[in-house]
């Protein structure tokens, strides 16, 4: 028997490689993704996962394809759950899994093992996508029936099998980390009375207190609604994201608190670090608002909740999301141009914009003299548009007598 394990090197991966090895007696290849989360999470992986037991550890480099094919599709959408979640381990968890079945499958493996719990939402994303390229594959997920039911017993067996950890018990926060974000959930979080412990949780940057006072001012530039450059230096995306985090942190952007409904039922309470992606979002929604006429622009803003809807619940290999992607990608097609923002405090702020496909036309819109927009139009206009209120108002009237 062999299997192959979703592996982070954070608590409940690292312990399941013994447990598996103990209860199963399988030979364990261990997978571990890089999606951007960093040297510190990464570091000494391989050979940690060895020394507990695996038989190998591959490190796959995922970063600029989950950017390119994960990030830039969700931020072209508009994607955000609930109206605050960026999505940040929800469209993690597809690419992984993808990876993971085309290990298996070039290692002959019985089984692909992952160490989320059965309460939450990411084992439905990696078992989702496990369906989509592997229908018939076993899943092994040691959450649902083992005995170590809380983080407190996993860290107690983890001590008892001297398996070396980076976390403490008061630091034990569940957490998630990529190029795009930090979600922090778990412990005092979870009574939303509570207000988060900022200065111990953050990692992606500052609260806005300590952020500088004065502003920091930003130019994105996109082309067809993918980030190209920054300060009008040509970047991969992935440059980009790398650059605008560092620039969103030290500013205390993008720190979310929220209480979401979880695909399971439960409502849970999360604190999200987004610096980068929230100025992206930010500057691409600005964009948007020059390039794209009305209908397009109400259309696809009611589409982007169905679209975050569909991420959050592991459904990105589906045709409903990649017929949703294609519209998407249409609408995209004059979403070109510079946004500059300025970066204060916490707050993302609209600095000046300019695209060659602006729709905005200065001409029709002045408040001073124009030669274009005939103000004697609108009468006519509001009669016509007015007629169904004057309707019934006329009907009313008739009523009272
Ligand atoms: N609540 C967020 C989501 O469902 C974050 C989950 C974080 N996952 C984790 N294994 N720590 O996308
Ligand atoms: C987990 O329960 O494994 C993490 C949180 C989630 O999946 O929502």
């Amino acid at each position: 028997k062999k299997v192959v394990l979703a592996y982070s090197g954070g608590l409940d991966t690292s312990v399941i490689i013994p447990w598996l090895k103990e209860h199963y007696g399988c030979e364990v290849i261990a997978v571990a993704a890089n999606v951007g989360q960093g040297d510190f999470e990464l570091e000494g992986l391989e050979e940690k996962a060895i020394k507990t037991g695996a038989s190998k550890c591959y490190i796959e480099d995922l970063t600029k394809e989950f950017v390119e094919d994960f990030i830039v599709p969700t931020l072209k959408a508009g994607a955000v759950y609930e109206g605050k979640y960026l999505l940040g381990t929800s469209f993690a968890r597809p690419i992984i899994a993808k990876r993971l079945v085309e290990i298996a499958k070039k290692e002959g493996a019985d089984a692909i093992v992952h160490g989320c719990t059965g309460k939450g939402n990411d084992q439905v994303r990696f078992e989702l996508t496990i369906k989509a390229f592997a229908p018939t594959m076993d899943i092994i997920a040691p959450w649902r029936f083992w005995e170590l039911d809380s983080r407190e017993k996993e860290i107690a067996y983890a001590e008892e099998h001297n398996i070396p950890l980076k976390i403490n018990r008061e630091t034990n926060y569940s957490k998630d980390k990529n190029l795009w974000h930090l979600s922090h959930e778990g412990l005092d979080l979870e009574d939303p009375a509570n207000e988060p412990l900022y200065d111990q949780i953050l990692e992606m940057g500052v609260t806005p207190e300590k952020a500088p006072d004065v502003p920091t001012y930003v130019t994105i530039g996109f082309d067809k609604g993918t980030p190209v450059s920054v300060d009008g230096v040509k970047m991969t995306p992935v440059e980009i994201l790398t650059k605008l985090n560092e620039l969103g942190g030290a500013n205390g952007v993008g720190i979310v608190d929220m209480v979401e409904n979880r695909l399971v039922g439960m409502k849970s309470r999360g604190v999200y670090e987004t610096p980068g992606g929230s100025i992206l979002y930010f500057a691409h929604q600005s964009l948007e608002e020059i390039c794209l006429d009305k209908e397009t622009q109400h259309y696809k803003m009611q589409m982007a909740i169905k679209f975050s809807e569909l991420v959050y619940n592991g459904l990105w290999y589906t045709p409903l999301r990649e017929a949703m992607s294609a519209f998407v990608d249409s609408t995209q097609q004059t979403v070109t141009g510079e946004v500059k923002l300025k970066l204060y405090k916490g707050n993302i702020m609209n600095a000046g914009m300019t695209s060659p496909y602006s729709l905005y036309s200065e001409e029709i819109a002045t408040f001073g003299e124009d030669n274009v927009y005939d103000q004697a139009d609108s009468a006519g206009f509001i009669n016509l548009f007015g007629l169904p209120l004057k309707v019934k108002a006329l009907l009313d009237e008739k009523k009272i007598k």
